[in-house]
């Protein structure tokens, strides 16, 4: 990547994003049990043999999320990794330590951080049992929780949260490592006089979803996290301002196109998180003809989270929702209907495919992190192809021509295999995985050597032609012991 990327900077958590929907693709993909053979293929059960190329995959992935702590780390694994920002927060007399940076620089972006921390929380809802069974559920857990430590800090009282640690100009004026940093480290706030809508729903999606996961593990800290979750829809759906009408000074890093779909996304994961029927209510007779663009297929991005809530919501159509009324039926209904619609896009010989794919066969819908949309869309197909395995849902049709579960775990398979190194190039686009992958990445602490101390001038090293010094790897000498 050249010097002009790092200014427009956006890109970062699109590849943490990317990472977490990953774990789910390469896992699931990986850990099928292997049953006996019906015509709709067997429910989705405990893990059964392993591939080892996913359960490689899936722990250079999980790594990523080590790479980009911040704060006093723990157990930390990463050799090049250290300290770092400790002080972030005493601003506002609060510890805004955790949290993780935008990959390649030293920001926290609260919006797509609490989408990351959204979907990391899916994936272990769902694949929780195949992660561990390749030993990665623990730390998946840890990186989460890394992130929600972050998010309660990040909201002091019912309508304040930061949204943001870091000033983007500040910080891509230099060019070093995070251990180092030693510029000032302003706060953007929202709060009912600066609304933003979207973050506060988003962070609100995020901490009810990981309120799921760590309900068995610790049931205080669940609660903590449901009750900060409800407050913040609450203040999200009072006061209806997109963050960056608030602040268009964020308009250049992580733009957001609206915030309906962020309120549909955090009511639905609420009421999966409470029971309570007024967030089913919400997101279908309330809101869902005005919010949900039903029957029109969408993309599913740190922006745009309709696609997401159409498969979560298909997930209450395909299993049932208890005591829900026939007009929230309907809406369900709808729902899945449009789920449906997306995947029929996706597959490639379904009548109504996308038509945005390269030659090699990966769904290309934006140059910016063109991995984003195929692994984010591949994501999808997987949860709604073991949705209908586990709902004995034989097959779904697209303008007439019949698909099937199996069909959705080929498209998702072919788009993951893309990545690990079945393209054009021959090249595994995870960065550590196989023999050949990029070898000089847009990341600060992955271009500069430990000790270099570059303070805020170590451009030498993002235009060095040399591989960068830094990958977060240790797993391939491991494997070769044993092997
Ligand atoms: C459980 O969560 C609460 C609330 O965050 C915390 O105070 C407590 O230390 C946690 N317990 C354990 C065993 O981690
Ligand atoms: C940000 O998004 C809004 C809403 O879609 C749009 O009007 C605006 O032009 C965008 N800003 C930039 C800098 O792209």
């Amino acid at each position: 990547m050249g010097a002009s990327k790092y200014t427009k900077g956006c890109t970062g958590w699109l590849i943490v994003l990317i990472v977490a929907a990953f774990v789910v693709t390469a896992v699931v993909v990986s850990l099928r049990k292997k049953g006996h053979h019906s015509d709709m293929g067997p429910v989705p059960g405990p893990p059964g043999a392993i591939t080892q190329k996913y359960a490689d995959a899936l722990s250079v992935a999980v790594q990523f999320f080590q790479v980009q702590q911040s704060g006093k780390l723990v157990n930390n694994k990463i050799s090049w990794r250290g300290d770092s920002a400790l002080n972030d927060g005493s601003l506002a007399g609060l510890d805004l330590s955790k949290g993780m940076y935008d990959a390649g620089d030293h920001i926290k972006f609260g919006f797509p951080m609490a989408f990351t921390a959204t979907l990391l929380s899916w994936a272990i809802l769902e694949y929780g049992d195949q992660m561990s069974a390749v030993n990665q559920l623990v730390p998946a857990q840890e990186s989460l929780k890394w992130i929600t430590d972050y998010l309660i800090n990040a909201h002091p009282s019912d309508s304040i949260l930061y949204i943001q640690v870091g000033d983007p100009d500040l910080d891509h004026q230099c060019w070093q490592r995070p251990e180092e940093m030693t510029e000032k480290r302003p706060l953007i706030q929202i709060n009912k006089k600066n609304p933003g809508t979207e973050v506060a729903a988003e962070t609100a999606a995020a901490m009810s979803a990981a309120s799921l996961v760590f309900k068995g593990i610790n049931s205080s800290y669940s609660d903590l996290l449901l009750q900060h979750a409800q407050n913040l829809f609450t203040f999200a759906d009072g006061h209806k301002v997109s963050y960056t009408i608030t602040y268009p000074e964020l308009q250049k890093y992580y733009n957001s196109t609206g915030y309906e779909d962020e309120l549909l996304w955090a009511a639905s994961w609420l009421y999966h998180a409470t029971g309570d029927q007024s967030y089913l209510s919400y997101v279908t007779v309330q809101n869902g003809e005005s919010f949900a663009d039903w029957g029109r297929p969408t993309w599913f991005s740190w922006d745009d989270k309709r696609s997401g809530t159409q498969v979560l919501l298909s997930r209450l159509n395909l299993f049932g929702a208890k005591d829900s009324t026939n007009a929230e039926n309907k809406g369900l209904g709808m729902y899945r209907m449009t789920a449906e619609a997306i995947m029929c896009g996706l597959l490639p010989d379904s009548p109504t495919s996308t038509s945005s794919r390269t030659d090699g066969g990966l769904v290309w819908i934006d140059e910016w992190n063109a991995l984003q949309h195929p692994i984010a869309a591949s994501f999808l197909a997987v949860l709604y192809s073991d949705y209908m395995l586990t709902s004995r849902t034989p097959t779904f049709s697209c303008s007439g021509v019949t698909f099937s579960s199996s069909d959705l775990r080929k498209f998702a398979m072919s788009q993951a295999d893309y990545v690990l190194g079945n393209n054009p190039m021959g090249m595994s686009y995870l960065i550590g995985y196989g023999d050949k992958y990029p070898k000089q990445v847009h990341h600060r602490g992955a271009s500069i050597p430990v000790n270099a101390n570059t303070g805020c001038d170590g451009f030498q090293w993002l235009k060095s032609p040399n591989p960068n010094p830094n990958v977060a790897v240790v797993l391939f000498c491991w494997r070769s012991f044993q092997e």
